[in-house]
């Protein structure tokens, strides 16, 4: 699809600072990520940005009910979003936030160009209005007399806006999306919006909303008693990154963008209104924009309250980046919908991971090691089967990758790998050894192996970085991966005899798992040892009065942050506005990940004597139950009551 260009931008959406990234999120950001790097070993000039979306009311609410300000808490969920990024290995170029200055100046000049183009019409409007979903819908939209997006109640609303006259590149997006079949991906989203645009009539859109009902937004530069819809807002920072958090060393001009990934959800706001939104300002369309399935957990939808269940920084601690970053992708085709579980995760650790490749690249060494004094020997003959797979998987995976099919260019990789496994096994090395007239075999044996793993892992560095950065250090293929041109370097036969391997740990190594019967057997076990309590005299005399209770102060505190301290696994840093600002240390750090506690409100121990726990000062202590399990439950609670307020 970029074929023409050098260049490479690709985009996440600006995700919501009212929640905390789950797997979802990490989805597009990884999806982007691969690409990004893939395109950087191409040699591209690439720009691969993400963000957060910091206006509208969904945000202003998250604030409040966290009693801050919309900026402060936006600064605080924008360090989750980074923090998580650093945890997964994504390495953007820029992290975009509509807040910023720039960011702003940008939508309103674009406002007042439209304005003046007479893009724009003040009208007095009526319409059905969703506030979790910041959306007029009209009467027939509406399911069951609620919003047809989430379901919520709507309300009747009648005012003077400012609408943006989208209806009139109504025929001309048919042509757009006819003419450009790539424009929209996959093709089942593509033919969606066009079945929608052929048998419906575009309206205008709504592009302000009173102050006196959205103040935390960006105000129309023409009237002041107005701020901007906060996707009309939103979808300018695709452009508005281009204008000044591009990459500084280069002279491109990024816009327009290679890819837009967004999630299915978020489909007709990008196809539809920024695409018109473009044609207005007489700019040029994204080349393609790809909508991605939906993520479920273990068949339930993923919300706050399995946050703690799901957190991919948790995952990502037990499993490590790669593997999770692996399974994203090789599980479920782009575009699907798919559903995690830990067990899908664990198996395609043991299986494509630890056994295929992991043992593949594992063996290569070991009989480099053994053979030939850990230097990859010269080869007797050229594998012509072997290279000529090599090549269609080279070719096969780049085209796939064009296509944002991930599934696909790991399942070209993986040709490749069992093609490798299974040559390993039938021309058993450890036979040829023995056998001196054999040594030519022997080598290239050994060297082709070797070849195939070196091509392996070039193509696989994109999806699992961290892993592949290691083995190509462990083959002294060279000095750093990144910096190898893919395409150039995946031919076969550049792999140098006499360059010397050193066999590290295992890259993957497996993850054993409990099988049912164990289980059920440990928690029976478990069940008959546990003897119920009965009432006894020893009993009696723990009760304390109220006098002693009173000596306790509980209060509600709000958690301000959440951090883990530093080779700990179990302590996690709190600053906790308890009516003043506190700093607690609390052994919960394999129960949650310290993301999911932000915004929380708890129950502190106010007036404990201060203690410190690895060095960490900890004024306080936060009330959690332990299960059988171990794993404890914070005590949250379950209406908004003001930090400070005391719990008797
Ligand atoms: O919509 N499965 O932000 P958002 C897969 N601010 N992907 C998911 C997912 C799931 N269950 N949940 C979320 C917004 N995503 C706007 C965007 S862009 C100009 C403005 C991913 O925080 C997916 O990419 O609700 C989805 O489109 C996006 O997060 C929505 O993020």
């Amino acid at each position: 699809m970029n074929s023409l260009s050098e260049k490479f931008y690709v985009t996440t959406p600006i995700y919501y600072v009212n929640d905390i990234p789950h797997i979802g999120h990490a989805y597009t950001t990884i999806a982007a990520d691969i690409l990004a790097r893939y395109n950087r070993m191409k040699g591209s000039d690439v720009f691969f940005l993400t963000g957060t979306d910091e206006h509208g009311q969904k945000v202003e609410k998250a604030a409040k009910d966290r009693g801050m300000t919309p900026k402060e808490h936006s600064d605080l969920m924008v360090k989750n979003f980074n923090e998580l990024w650093g945890k997964l290995n994504i390495i953007n170029d820029a992290f975009i936030r509509t807040t910023d200055s720039e960011h702003k100046k940008i939508v309103q000049e674009i406002m007042s160009g439209l304005w003046k183009a007479g893009e724009i019409e003040k009208r007095s409007y009526s319409g059905m209005y969703c506030t979790p979903c910041e959306r007029f819908w009209t009467e027939k939209d509406l399911k069951e007399g609620n919003c047809p997006d989430c379901g919520r109640p709507v309300e009747k609303i009648e005012e003077n806006n400012y609408f943006f006259l989208m209806s009139k590149y109504h025929d001309r997006l048919i042509k757009h999306i006819e003419q450009n079949p790539d424009f929209i991906l996959p093709e089942t989203r593509r033919n969606e919006v066009l079945g929608f645009l052929k048998n419906n009539q575009l309206g205008d859109l709504c592009i302000s909303r009173p102050v006196s009902r959205l103040a935390w937004g960006i105000p129309l530069p023409f009237d002041e008693g107005y701020t901007t819809y906060v996707w009309f807002d939103a979808l300018v920072n695709y452009y508005s990154a281009t204008k000044y958090l591009a990459p500084e060393k280069t002279k491109t001009d990024f816009w327009p963008a290679q890819h837009h990934i967004i999630g299915k959800d978020i489909l007709t706001t990008h196809s539809v209104y920024w695409s018109t939104m473009l044609m207005a300002l007489g700019m040029p369309l994204p080349e393609n924009i790809f909508a991605h399935g939906w993520w479920t957990v273990s068949g339930k939808k993923m919300s706050k309250s399995l946050g703690n269940v799901t957190a991919p920084g948790e995952l990502v601690d037990r499993f490590g980046s790669d593997a999770f970053r692996f399974f994203l992708f090789r599980e479920i085709p782009f575009g699907l919908d798919g559903d995690f579980s830990e067990e899908a995760l664990i198996k395609r650790i043991n299986t494509d991971l630890a056994n295929d490749f992991g043992n593949l690249a594992s063996r290569v060494l070991t009989m480099a090691e053994k053979y030939f004094a850990g230097a990859i020997p010269e080869p007797a003959d050229e594998e012509s089967e072997m290279k000529l797979l090599s090549e269609e998987v080279s070719s096969g995976f780049d085209r796939s990758l064009k296509r944002l099919d991930f599934h696909r260019a790991l399942d070209e990789v993986w040709r490749l790998v069992s093609y490798t496994n299974k040559y390993v096994d039938s021309s058993a090395p450890w036979n040829l050894a023995k056998d001196p007239a054999l040594e030519g075999r022997l080598r290239t044996v050994i060297y082709s192996a070797a070849e195939a793993v070196r091509i392996i892992t070039l193509c696989l560095h994109p999806f699992i970085p961290n892993s592949t950065g290691r083995l190509w250090k462990q083959f002294g293929f060279g000095q750093d991966i990144q910096s190898f041109n893919i395409q150039t370097a995946c031919l076969w036969g550049l792999l140098q005899p006499g360059i010397k391997v050193q066999k590290g740990d295992a890259l993957f190594p497996r993850i054993e798992t409990e099988n049912t019967a164990a289980k059920q057997e440990k928690q029976k076990n478990k069940e008959a040892k546990k003897e119920k309590q009965p009432m006894t005299e020893q009993n009696i005399t723990d009760l304390i009065g109220i006098e002693d209770f009173a000596k306790v102060q509980l209060k509600v505190g709000l958690v301000l942050s959440a951090e883990k301290v530093e080779k700990s696994e179990k302590l996690i840093r709190l600053k906790v506005d308890t009516g003043e600002e506190r700093q607690i240390v609390a052994g919960i750090g394999k129960s949650y990940n310290p993301e999911y506690l932000v915004g929380k409100k708890i129950i502190v121990v106010a007036n404990l004597k201060p203690a410190k726990l690895m060095g960490n000062e900890s004024h306080g202590m936060l009330l959690a139950a332990t299960g059988d399990d171990g794993v404890c439950s914070v005590l949250v609670l379950d209406r908004d009551v003001k930090q400070g307020s005391r719990v008797k």
